[in-house]
């Protein structure tokens, strides 16, 4: 496992939640009596390995961020910094703010829109990715997989078992995610893992739980409310 405080995270949270059509940003939606974003820090507060939280925040959310942020003991780990047009320049400009801190070994980046990630998948991404410099956790595709396109005919099954869709948090050593994203140039991704591909680093696949799913659509908020329920009675 990292050791103590060797893990600095940084949570993009400077998208504004269009296909969830809140006036505000879907993060400030509130599951179980908490901002989805709370609940998000919450988890990453709590493991020893974490020395501080950056999150990515547009100017316009800030102050809504800094009056939510009430709880003192968070308060001193979080850090906001200015979010970007695309998710990439989010978490490059939180990359910039942990630049000059050398006691940051391992960055794990994750959605601030993903409130339910369990405290087991943290510890077996972290673990991985110690072992390896590069994991992410993901979960393998359940349905069946068609290429082709919509009414046209002659489609083809895919075949699934080496599918998966890729969650955060994807963690990476912090050499191997700074060096990534400087080799960067703007071009489109929709997830840190594929610029550290596309560096030449190999990334480790952990198969985490499927219920960490991202807000996206004000349906999914229900769904999230039962997952939370079901884990709270265990
Ligand atoms: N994000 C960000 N900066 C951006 C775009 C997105 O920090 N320029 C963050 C979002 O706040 C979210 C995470 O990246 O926590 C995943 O993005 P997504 O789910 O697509 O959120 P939004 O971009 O806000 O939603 P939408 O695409 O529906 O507008
Ligand atoms: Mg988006």
């Amino acid at each position: 496992m990292p050791s103590a405080r060797s893990i600095a995270v940084i949570i993009p949270a400077a998208g504004s939640g269009s296909r969830f059509g809140d006036v505000r940003n879907k993060v400030f939606a509130m599951l179980a009596g908490k901002p989805l974003w709370m609940h998000c820090v919450e988890r990453f507060h709590a493991r020893v390995e974490v020395s501080r939280i950056v999150l990515a925040v547009s100017d316009e959310d800030r102050e809504t961020f800094e009056q939510q942020a009430t709880d003192l003991a968070i308060r001193e780990k979080i850090a906001f910094c200015r979010g970007g047009s695309e998710r990439s320049d989010s978490v490059a400009a939180a990359l910039a703010t942990l630049d000059s801190d050398n006691n940051v070994q391992w960055i794990a980046v994750h959605d601030a829109a993903r409130p339910l990630v369990q405290d087991e998948d943290l510890s077996a991404v972290f673990e991985m990715a110690k072992l390896t410099g590069a994991a992410i956790l993901a979960t393998p595709i359940t349905g069946t997989v068609k290429r082709g396109m919509a009414d046209a005919v002659g489609c083809t099954t895919v075949d699934r078992r080496e599918l998966w869709t890729a969650l955060t948090p994807q963690v990476f050593r912090a050499d191997v995610l700074r060096s990534s994203y400087a080799r960067h140039h703007g071009f489109p991704v929709t997830d840190d893992a594929q610029l550290v591909e596309r560096a030449g680093h190999s990334v480790a696949l952990v198969h985490g739980a499927a219920d960490n799913l991202k807000i996206t659509f004000p349906e999914d908020l229900q769904l999230a409310e039962a997952i939370l329920k079901r884990y709270g009675n265990r």
